[in-house]
């Protein structure tokens, strides 16, 4: 499984990029306003230029014909740019006309298998299952990814998992083993996967026990 991280602040994705295991980005309008950016087209294309794998941009049209003409601006912001695009009536039909342009879309907001069949069908290149929004209000929200991993692979589906709404590290190992291709982690979870007390012990007593001793110098 790979790691998005899902902030559009360019410090964090710096500092996710140099740890070396983040291999995309996932904005939206709310992450976006959170970075505060002077020229959000300009923001995203530095994004874009900090990452080499995929960085999803919402629009925030929400008809069909507005949200295809945003979807082909922010496609020509960069080539790894993804449309991200909500799972309405209005937004599985820009899907559809996006994805026959061979532009990448990433349907989000959903909350149900129905859905994501939906998604798949009309040739979303990755599908946004909301984990923590589904357990805040006492659903299984990893119980959805499992059930959509097994629905897409039944049907032979292309469509890409990202676990999204990650809240925990925990949420990111269930998301594994659930199948999803990718889980999009806040910075802060991405920190804490790495964090152990038992390796600070670890480390603290290797060093003590070394009595200065250096194998290099
Ligand atoms: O990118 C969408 C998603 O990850 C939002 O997460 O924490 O606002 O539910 P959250």
């Amino acid at each position: 499984m790979e790691l998005y991280l899902d902030t559009a602040k360019i410090e964090e994705i710096e500092e996710g990029v140099e740890l070396g295991v983040i291999s995309g980005v996932t904005t939206n309008p709310s992450l976006l306003a959170k970075a505060n950016p002077s020229a959000p087209i300009e923001h995203l294309k530095k994004i874009c230029s900090i990452v080499k794998g995929p960085v999803s941009a919402e629009v925030v049209s929400t008809n069909f014909k507005d949200m295809i003409s945003e979807g082909l601006k922010i496609a020509k912001i960069a080539e790894n740019i993804v449309v991200k695009i909500p799972i309405t009536e209005d937004g599985l039909k820009a899907t559809k006309v996006l994805s026959r342009e061979n532009i990448a879309v990433n349907m989000t907001l959903i909350f149900s298998e129905s859905q994501a069949i939906l998604a798949s069908l009309v040739g979303a290149a990755y599908i946004s299952p909301f984990i923590g929004r589904l357990d805040d209000i006492s659903y299984d929200g990893m119980n959805l990814v499992k059930s959509i991993s097994e629905i897409l692979n039944i049907t032979n589906s292309k469509s890409k998992i990202i676990a999204a709404s990650v809240r925990h590290p925990l949420h990111v190992v269930q998301a594994a083993k659930a199948g999803a291709h990718i889980a999009t982690v806040p910075f802060k979870t991405i920190k804490q996967l790495a964090q152990n007390p038992l390796t600070d012990i670890g480390l603290e007593k290797f060093l003590k026990d070394s009595k200065g001793i250096s194998i290099v110098n």
